[in-house]
Protein backbone atom coordinates (compact mmCIF):
# COMPACT_ATOMS: atom_id res chain seq x y z
CA UNK A 1 0.00 0.00 0.00
CA UNK A 2 1.31 3.25 -0.98
CA UNK A 3 1.70 5.84 2.17
CA UNK A 4 -0.23 9.67 1.01
CA UNK A 5 1.81 11.71 3.34
CA UNK A 6 -0.37 13.86 5.73
CA UNK A 7 1.38 16.98 5.40
CA UNK A 8 -1.18 19.17 7.81
CA UNK A 9 -0.91 16.90 10.34
CA UNK A 10 3.15 16.78 10.20
CA UNK A 11 2.78 20.85 10.00
CA UNK A 12 0.06 20.77 12.79
CA UNK A 13 1.95 18.66 14.92
CA UNK A 14 5.55 20.97 14.91
CA UNK A 15 2.94 24.31 14.92
CA UNK A 16 1.92 22.71 18.76
CA UNK A 17 5.27 22.54 19.66
CA UNK A 18 6.39 26.09 18.46
CA UNK A 19 3.25 27.35 20.48
CA UNK A 20 4.61 25.63 23.65
CA UNK A 21 8.05 26.97 22.97
CA UNK A 22 7.15 30.51 22.43
CA UNK A 23 4.75 30.10 25.36
CA UNK A 24 7.75 28.66 27.64
CA UNK A 25 10.05 31.58 26.33
CA UNK A 26 7.80 34.12 27.27
CA UNK A 27 6.87 32.49 31.12
CA UNK A 28 10.79 32.12 31.64
CA UNK A 29 11.91 35.75 30.11
CA UNK A 30 9.25 38.07 29.38
CA UNK A 31 10.22 37.92 25.91
CA UNK A 32 7.25 37.27 23.02
CA UNK A 33 8.68 36.11 19.74
CA UNK A 34 8.25 38.38 17.26
CA UNK A 35 7.70 38.37 13.43
CA UNK A 36 7.35 40.78 10.66
CA UNK A 37 5.80 40.33 7.23
CA UNK A 38 6.14 42.98 4.59
CA UNK A 39 4.67 42.83 1.17
CA UNK A 40 4.56 45.14 -1.54
CA UNK A 41 2.09 45.74 -4.13
CA UNK A 42 -0.97 44.46 -4.85
CA UNK A 43 -0.40 40.46 -6.02
CA UNK A 44 -3.53 38.87 -4.90
CA UNK A 45 -1.85 35.04 -4.09
CA UNK A 46 1.03 36.83 -2.24
CA UNK A 47 -1.67 38.73 -0.11
CA UNK A 48 -3.04 35.48 0.57
CA UNK A 49 0.38 33.46 1.59
CA UNK A 50 1.23 36.60 4.15
CA UNK A 51 -2.36 36.71 5.40
CA UNK A 52 -1.94 32.91 6.11
CA UNK A 53 1.39 33.52 7.75
CA UNK A 54 0.25 36.36 9.87
CA UNK A 55 -2.83 34.33 11.11
CA UNK A 56 -0.70 31.26 11.93
CA UNK A 57 2.20 33.82 13.92
CA UNK A 58 -0.84 35.08 16.00
CA UNK A 59 -1.86 31.39 16.49
CA UNK A 60 1.24 30.54 17.90
CA UNK A 61 1.40 33.30 20.24
CA UNK A 62 4.06 35.72 18.54
CA UNK A 63 3.99 39.32 18.43
CA UNK A 64 2.84 39.39 14.85
CA UNK A 65 3.39 42.63 12.55
CA UNK A 66 2.39 43.02 8.91
CA UNK A 67 3.92 45.55 6.65
CA UNK A 68 1.99 46.68 3.47
CA UNK A 69 3.40 48.67 1.32
CA UNK A 70 2.58 50.51 -2.11
CA UNK A 71 3.58 49.35 -5.23
CA UNK A 72 5.28 52.05 -6.23
CA UNK A 73 7.01 52.14 -2.93
CA UNK A 74 10.76 53.34 -3.93
CA UNK A 75 13.51 50.79 -2.75
CA UNK A 76 15.39 53.35 -0.47
CA UNK A 77 12.07 53.15 1.41
CA UNK A 78 11.68 49.36 1.15
CA UNK A 79 15.44 48.82 2.48
CA UNK A 80 15.02 51.74 5.40
CA UNK A 81 11.86 49.84 6.71
CA UNK A 82 14.33 46.52 6.69
CA UNK A 83 17.07 48.11 8.81
CA UNK A 84 14.16 49.63 11.47
CA UNK A 85 13.31 46.10 12.21
CA UNK A 86 17.08 44.83 11.97
CA UNK A 87 17.37 46.95 15.11
CA UNK A 88 14.18 46.58 16.68
CA UNK A 89 14.50 43.46 19.98
CA UNK A 90 11.27 42.97 20.04
CA UNK A 91 11.50 41.62 16.07
CA UNK A 92 12.70 38.03 16.28
CA UNK A 93 12.14 37.04 12.56
CA UNK A 94 11.58 39.74 9.53
CA UNK A 95 10.36 38.03 5.71
CA UNK A 96 9.89 40.23 2.52
CA UNK A 97 7.38 38.60 0.78
CA UNK A 98 8.48 37.52 -2.89
CA UNK A 99 8.51 38.31 -5.64
CA UNK A 100 9.05 41.87 -4.89
CA UNK A 101 7.72 44.34 -8.32
CA UNK A 102 9.68 44.68 -10.80
CA UNK A 103 11.82 48.04 -9.85
CA UNK A 104 13.18 46.25 -7.10
CA UNK A 105 16.76 44.02 -6.90
CA UNK A 106 15.27 41.33 -4.79
CA UNK A 107 18.65 40.18 -3.89
CA UNK A 108 20.04 43.43 -2.39
CA UNK A 109 16.44 43.15 -0.54
CA UNK A 110 16.73 39.93 0.75
CA UNK A 111 20.66 40.23 1.26
CA UNK A 112 19.75 43.77 3.95
CA UNK A 113 17.92 41.52 6.07
CA UNK A 114 19.88 40.35 9.65
CA UNK A 115 21.27 36.94 8.79
CA UNK A 116 20.07 35.74 12.78
CA UNK A 117 16.56 37.63 11.24
CA UNK A 118 16.27 35.74 8.16
CA UNK A 119 13.56 33.38 8.82
CA UNK A 120 13.43 32.15 4.68
CA UNK A 121 17.10 31.57 5.00
CA UNK A 122 17.87 33.35 2.01
CA UNK A 123 20.94 35.66 3.27
CA UNK A 124 24.36 34.06 1.90
CA UNK A 125 25.48 33.57 5.47
CA UNK A 126 22.60 31.39 6.27
CA UNK A 127 23.22 29.25 2.83
CA UNK A 128 26.73 29.62 3.26
CA UNK A 129 25.95 27.84 6.95
CA UNK A 130 23.86 25.01 5.54
CA UNK A 131 26.30 24.26 3.19
CA UNK A 132 29.06 23.36 5.46
CA UNK A 133 27.24 21.92 8.30
CA UNK A 134 26.20 24.74 10.53
CA UNK A 135 22.63 23.58 11.99
CA UNK A 136 22.99 25.28 15.53
CA UNK A 137 23.63 28.60 14.59
CA UNK A 138 22.07 28.91 10.67
CA UNK A 139 18.80 29.62 9.30
CA UNK A 140 17.41 27.11 7.02
CA UNK A 141 14.96 27.98 3.88
CA UNK A 142 10.90 26.94 5.20
CA UNK A 143 9.71 24.82 2.30
CA UNK A 144 12.86 22.26 2.04
CA UNK A 145 13.38 22.09 5.57
CA UNK A 146 9.39 21.12 5.83
CA UNK A 147 9.97 18.57 2.72
CA UNK A 148 12.62 17.68 4.75
CA UNK A 149 10.55 16.91 7.86
CA UNK A 150 8.41 14.65 5.59
CA UNK A 151 11.13 12.71 4.12
CA UNK A 152 12.61 11.74 7.79
CA UNK A 153 9.08 11.02 8.46
CA UNK A 154 9.23 8.01 6.15
CA UNK A 155 13.11 6.91 6.36
CA UNK A 156 14.45 7.88 9.40
CA UNK A 157 17.26 11.26 10.29
CA UNK A 158 19.82 8.70 8.20
CA UNK A 159 19.60 8.73 4.81
CA UNK A 160 23.39 6.62 4.32
CA UNK A 161 22.48 4.32 0.99
CA UNK A 162 19.56 5.84 -0.30
CA UNK A 163 19.86 7.74 -4.04
CA UNK A 164 17.78 11.10 -3.85
CA UNK A 165 16.60 13.11 -6.87
CA UNK A 166 15.74 16.55 -6.81
CA UNK A 167 14.43 18.13 -9.79
CA UNK A 168 15.09 22.16 -9.62
CA UNK A 169 17.76 24.40 -8.37
CA UNK A 170 16.38 27.36 -7.09
CA UNK A 171 17.84 29.52 -4.20
CA UNK A 172 14.72 29.32 -2.47
CA UNK A 173 14.57 25.57 -2.97
CA UNK A 174 16.05 22.89 -4.64
CA UNK A 175 19.61 24.25 -3.29
CA UNK A 176 18.96 24.10 0.04
CA UNK A 177 17.11 21.04 -0.45
CA UNK A 178 20.29 19.35 -1.79
CA UNK A 179 22.10 20.28 0.56
CA UNK A 180 19.73 18.94 3.27
CA UNK A 181 19.62 15.93 1.76
CA UNK A 182 23.08 15.57 1.66
CA UNK A 183 23.52 16.52 4.76
CA UNK A 184 21.56 13.45 5.60
CA UNK A 185 24.29 11.03 3.68
CA UNK A 186 21.60 10.52 0.68
CA UNK A 187 23.82 10.34 -2.49
CA UNK A 188 22.60 13.51 -4.41
CA UNK A 189 21.42 14.36 -7.68
CA UNK A 190 20.12 17.85 -8.73
CA UNK A 191 18.52 18.30 -11.83
CA UNK A 192 17.53 20.96 -13.93
CA UNK A 193 16.23 22.68 -16.89
CA UNK A 194 19.32 22.04 -19.28
CA UNK A 195 19.52 18.41 -17.85
CA UNK A 196 18.77 15.44 -19.88
CA UNK A 197 16.97 12.92 -19.36
CA UNK A 198 15.64 13.12 -16.11
CA UNK A 199 13.73 10.13 -16.29
CA UNK A 200 16.08 7.91 -16.13
CA UNK A 201 17.89 9.81 -13.01
CA UNK A 202 14.28 9.37 -11.24
CA UNK A 203 14.37 5.40 -12.07
CA UNK A 204 17.38 5.57 -9.57
CA UNK A 205 15.56 7.20 -7.23
CA UNK A 206 15.12 6.10 -3.76
CA UNK A 207 13.21 9.81 -2.84
CA UNK A 208 12.30 11.85 -5.88
CA UNK A 209 11.67 15.61 -4.81
CA UNK A 210 10.09 17.67 -7.29
CA UNK A 211 10.06 21.81 -7.47
CA UNK A 212 10.14 23.11 -11.35
CA UNK A 213 6.67 24.54 -11.64
CA UNK A 214 5.33 22.42 -13.97
CA UNK A 215 1.88 20.99 -13.38
CA UNK A 216 2.47 17.21 -13.48
CA UNK A 217 5.44 16.85 -15.32
CA UNK A 218 6.42 13.33 -13.31
CA UNK A 219 4.77 10.41 -14.51
CA UNK A 220 4.72 6.91 -13.45
CA UNK A 221 7.59 5.89 -15.78
CA UNK A 222 10.03 8.29 -14.07
CA UNK A 223 9.56 6.56 -10.78
CA UNK A 224 11.21 3.45 -9.00
CA UNK A 225 9.10 1.26 -7.35
CA UNK A 226 8.92 1.93 -3.78
CA UNK A 227 10.15 5.73 -3.99
CA UNK A 228 9.61 8.49 -2.01
CA UNK A 229 8.68 10.98 -3.60
CA UNK A 230 7.55 14.91 -2.57
CA UNK A 231 5.61 17.28 -4.92
CA UNK A 232 6.92 20.76 -4.08
CA UNK A 233 5.01 22.22 -7.07
CA UNK A 234 1.80 24.35 -7.41
CA UNK A 235 0.41 24.74 -10.16
CA UNK A 236 -3.75 26.40 -10.62
CA UNK A 237 -4.68 24.89 -14.18
CA UNK A 238 -7.81 24.56 -15.69
CA UNK A 239 -10.46 22.18 -14.41
CA UNK A 240 -13.56 22.25 -17.15
CA UNK A 241 -14.98 18.95 -15.37
CA UNK A 242 -16.02 21.47 -11.98
CA UNK A 243 -17.38 23.68 -14.39
CA UNK A 244 -17.02 26.91 -16.99
CA UNK A 245 -14.14 28.81 -15.88
CA UNK A 246 -13.19 26.67 -12.75
CA UNK A 247 -9.47 25.70 -11.61
CA UNK A 248 -7.53 23.10 -9.12
CA UNK A 249 -4.47 22.84 -7.83
CA UNK A 250 -2.16 20.09 -8.83
CA UNK A 251 1.49 19.43 -8.30
CA UNK A 252 4.60 18.97 -10.49
CA UNK A 253 4.01 14.57 -9.93
CA UNK A 254 0.92 13.23 -12.03
CA UNK A 255 -0.22 12.01 -8.52
CA UNK A 256 -3.03 9.09 -9.18
CA UNK A 257 -0.42 7.31 -11.80
CA UNK A 258 2.70 7.66 -10.09
CA UNK A 259 0.99 7.22 -6.31
CA UNK A 260 0.63 3.46 -8.10
CA UNK A 261 4.32 2.66 -8.24
CA UNK A 262 5.54 5.19 -5.23
CA UNK A 263 6.06 3.58 -1.53
CA UNK A 264 4.71 6.94 -0.14
CA UNK A 265 3.80 10.55 -1.94
CA UNK A 266 3.22 13.56 -0.87
CA UNK A 267 -0.10 15.02 -2.35
CA UNK A 268 -0.89 18.73 -3.71
CA UNK A 269 -2.61 20.08 -1.93
CA UNK A 270 -1.60 19.05 2.00
CA UNK A 271 1.24 17.55 1.39
CA UNK A 272 4.53 20.88 1.70
CA UNK A 273 2.22 23.32 1.71
CA UNK A 274 1.26 23.59 5.03
CA UNK A 275 4.55 22.70 6.35
CA UNK A 276 5.91 25.86 4.63
CA UNK A 277 4.38 28.11 7.57
CA UNK A 278 4.67 25.81 10.10
CA UNK A 279 8.85 25.85 9.33
CA UNK A 280 8.43 29.71 9.16
CA UNK A 281 6.92 29.94 12.80
CA UNK A 282 9.91 27.46 13.75
CA UNK A 283 12.61 29.23 12.67
CA UNK A 284 11.00 32.51 14.24
CA UNK A 285 10.70 31.39 17.44
CA UNK A 286 14.12 29.52 17.48
CA UNK A 287 15.58 33.33 16.28
CA UNK A 288 14.36 34.33 19.57
CA UNK A 289 15.51 31.77 21.87
CA UNK A 290 19.01 32.50 19.94
CA UNK A 291 18.59 36.06 20.73
CA UNK A 292 17.64 35.52 24.37
CA UNK A 293 20.82 33.22 24.58
CA UNK A 294 18.89 30.01 25.19
CA UNK A 295 18.73 26.87 23.29
CA UNK A 296 16.33 26.28 20.71
CA UNK A 297 14.27 23.19 20.64
CA UNK A 298 14.32 21.07 17.59
CA UNK A 299 11.61 20.47 15.50
N1 LIG B 1 7.09 33.61 -2.08
C1 LIG B 1 6.78 32.32 -2.30
N2 LIG B 1 7.38 31.52 -1.39
C2 LIG B 1 8.07 32.34 -0.56
C3 LIG B 1 8.88 32.11 0.58
O1 LIG B 1 9.09 30.99 1.05
N3 LIG B 1 9.42 33.23 1.14
C4 LIG B 1 9.21 34.47 0.65
N4 LIG B 1 9.80 35.49 1.26
N5 LIG B 1 8.46 34.72 -0.40
C5 LIG B 1 7.89 33.65 -1.01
Amino acid sequence: MTTVIDGKQAAASVVEGVKAAASDLQQHTGIQTGLAVVIVGNDPASHTYVSNKAKMAKHCGFNSQQFTLPEDTAEPDLLALVATLNTDPSIHGILVQLPLPKHFDSEKVVQSILPEKDVDGLNVVNAGKLATGDSETGLVSCTPAGAMLLVRAIHGADLSGLNALVIGRSNLFGKPMGQLLLAANATVTIAHSRSKDIAAHGRTADILVAAVGRPQMVKADWVKPGATIIDVGINRIEAPERGEGKTRLVGDVAFDECAKVAGAISPVPGGVGPMTIAMLMANTVTAAYRAAGKIAPKF
